[in-house]
């Protein structure tokens, strides 16, 4: 499991500006863009973002460099390749070295076509800057020229990494995958580790490279945390929807490709008896469980504001749970008609401003699902505790909680990451009593 986001505390400053900006994302995808890539080098003199200590008369941190390469695990993701761990991965597949294949370059390094690379572009960087940023060949003079700012530089080709929507397209592009790069459940069966993704997490533990102080609100405005978080949980449903309605993925041989199921509704001990039939399913016992963790998620979010949408989404993941048995036709059916409603749902959420009361409506129901056992998956358990922290980081943000109170709810919360730090152990009594105990500490706050 991941680092807890309130190490990244003293990075947060508080304010109250609910923005809601829609960006359309649709069009800006920076690896198949045709912008050239000059490389991380063209990005770290020590008058850019190469800077030891951040500069205090800046408006940037201008240590951006030094961040990514001491702590962000995207400088390693070139580097990961050539280690015993991968050359085994790439062996098990059949292929050659790791470090040469696309298959693993596409997510591992900034891999554009060789027209598109300036001779200062080196592979080796890994996840670079303009792997995130887009190719700075064209936006590179607007920003040093002195005058820019955020939105010449995004005019000029910069990509909105500010931007929820575009976020989550961007991460998940690498964190699940798109119709041209893939990990597969072959891939994984080869060695690859689980993936596991939550937009506003993640990005927090990346680690941040920036600081989301008065200033940077005044530049980009506030993007507030649950925002975040909700706007992943919708585009990773898309995503999966995606790769499931492509012939392409979506099979292999005469099985369904099995990443689109829940990884421990197969693996697990069959002494751990546990099935219990849940609502929100409606399929039997012995059945391979479609991934359903960001929907479950949805659901509570739906329920604070929208309630038709909200049953119309039930009855839509329902029926997907229940056509995956019934045959690929079926499922492909099931999974369009989702994906339809899910473009209402995505621009719902873009534009819905969560209330504190939202927040802790949401929090409380997302509390009181795990007690009834709908987190009795491990998947469902760990989105869950990355939802409440994603929430109680807002609750902060937006001065509706103290910091005192802040840091005690954390505390509690501690239990819960413990609970699921490790997938293969997930201990849900423990998780279940870090919940409960959350939900009298925040009964105060209720009433
Ligand atoms: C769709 C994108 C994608 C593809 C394709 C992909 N990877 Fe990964 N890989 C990732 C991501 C994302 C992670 C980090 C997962 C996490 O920790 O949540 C990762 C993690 C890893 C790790 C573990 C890294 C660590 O720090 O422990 C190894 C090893 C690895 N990948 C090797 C490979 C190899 C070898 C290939 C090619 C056969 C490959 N990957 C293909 C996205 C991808
Ligand atoms: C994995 C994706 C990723 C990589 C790699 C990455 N960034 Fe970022 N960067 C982000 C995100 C997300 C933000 C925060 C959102 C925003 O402000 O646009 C950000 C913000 C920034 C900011 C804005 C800070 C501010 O106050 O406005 C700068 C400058 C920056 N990154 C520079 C770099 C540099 C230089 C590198 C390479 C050394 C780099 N980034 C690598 C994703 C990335
Ligand atoms: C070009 C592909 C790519 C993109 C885009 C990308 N990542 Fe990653 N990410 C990776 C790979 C590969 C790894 C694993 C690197 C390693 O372990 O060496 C990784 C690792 C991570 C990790 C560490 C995970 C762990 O288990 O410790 C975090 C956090 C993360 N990424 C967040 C993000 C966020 C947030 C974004 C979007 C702003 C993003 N990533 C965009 C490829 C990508
Ligand atoms: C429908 C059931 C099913 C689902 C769901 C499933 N797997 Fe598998 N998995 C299998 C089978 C069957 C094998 C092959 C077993 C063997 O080789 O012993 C396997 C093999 C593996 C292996 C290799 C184990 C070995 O012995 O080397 C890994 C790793 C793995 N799966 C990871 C995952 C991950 C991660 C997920 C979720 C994204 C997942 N699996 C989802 C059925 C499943």
């Amino acid at each position: 499991m991941r680092p807890k986001r309130y190490c990244n505390f003293f990075f947060v400053f508080v304010i109250i500006s609910l923005i809601s900006r829609v960006v359309e994302a649709e069009s800006i995808i920076p690896f198949l863009s045709d912008e050239i890539h000059l490389g991380v080098s063209s990005c770290t003199s020590s008058t850019c973002h190469g800077s030891i200590q951040p500069w205090s008369d800046s408006n940037v941190l201008q240590n951006e460099y030094i961040t990514w390469e001491d702590q962000d695990p995207h400088s390693q993701a070139y580097k990961i390749l050539l280690t015993d761990e991968s050359q085994r991965i790439a062996r098990n597949l059949g292929l050659g070295s790791a470090e040469k294949e696309e298959v693993c370059l596409n997510c591992h390094a900034d891999n554009v076509p060789e027209e598109i690379r300036a001779k200062t572009f080196q592979i080796s960087d890994g996840v670079g800057c303009e792997a995130c940023h887009g190719g700075a060949n064209n936006w590179m003079s607007v920003h040093v020229s002195g005058s820019s700012d955020h939105k010449k530089n995004i005019a000029a080709g910069m990509y909105p990494t500010d931007q929820p929507l575009a976020r989550a397209k961007l991460c998940l592009s690498c964190h699940f995958g798109t119709e041209d790069r893939f990990v597969t459940h072959k891939i994984m069966g080869a060695g690859h580790p689980r993936m596991s993704f939550e937009l506003d997490t993640y990005t927090w533990t990346q680690p941040a490279h920036y600081k989301v102080d008065d200033d940077y609100v005044s530049r980009k405005g506030k993007i507030l945390s649950v925002k975040v978080w909700a706007v992943g949980q919708a585009f990773a449903i898309n995503t999966l929807l995606d790769a499931m309605t492509d012939p392409s993925r979506n099979k292999d041989g005469i099985f369904p490709e099995l990443v689109f199921y829940d990884c421990h509704s197969c693996h697990h001990p069959m002494s751990d008896i546990k099935w219990v039939p849940r609502d929100s399913h409606g399929t039997g016992p012995g059945i391979p469980r479609i991934f359903d963790a960001n929907m479950i998620m949805m659901k509570e979010i739906l329920n604070r504001i929208d309630n038709d949408i909200s049953e119309e989404f039930s009855i839509k993941v329902r029926k997907l749970h229940q056509s995956s048995i019934e045959g690929f036709g079926s499922m492909t059916e099931s999974a369009n008609r989702l994906k339809t409603l899910m473009e209402n749902i995505l621009e719902l959420i873009t534009n819905h401003s969560f209330t504190k009361n939202d927040m802790l409506s949401i929090i409380i129901s997302l509390i009181d699902k795990g007690l009834s056992g709908e987190y009795l998956d491990y998947s469902g358990a760990e989105q869950a505790v990355m939802a409440v922290s994603a929430i109680l980081q807002t609750l902060l943000d937006n001065n509706s909680i103290s910091e005192s109170d802040y840091f005690r709810f954390n505390s509690i919360l501690d239990g819960a990451f413990e609970a699921i730090e490790d997938d293969e152990s997930y201990k849900m009594r423990k998780f279940i009593l870090s919940f409960k105990n959350l939900k009298s500490a925040l009964k105060p706050l209720n009433s």
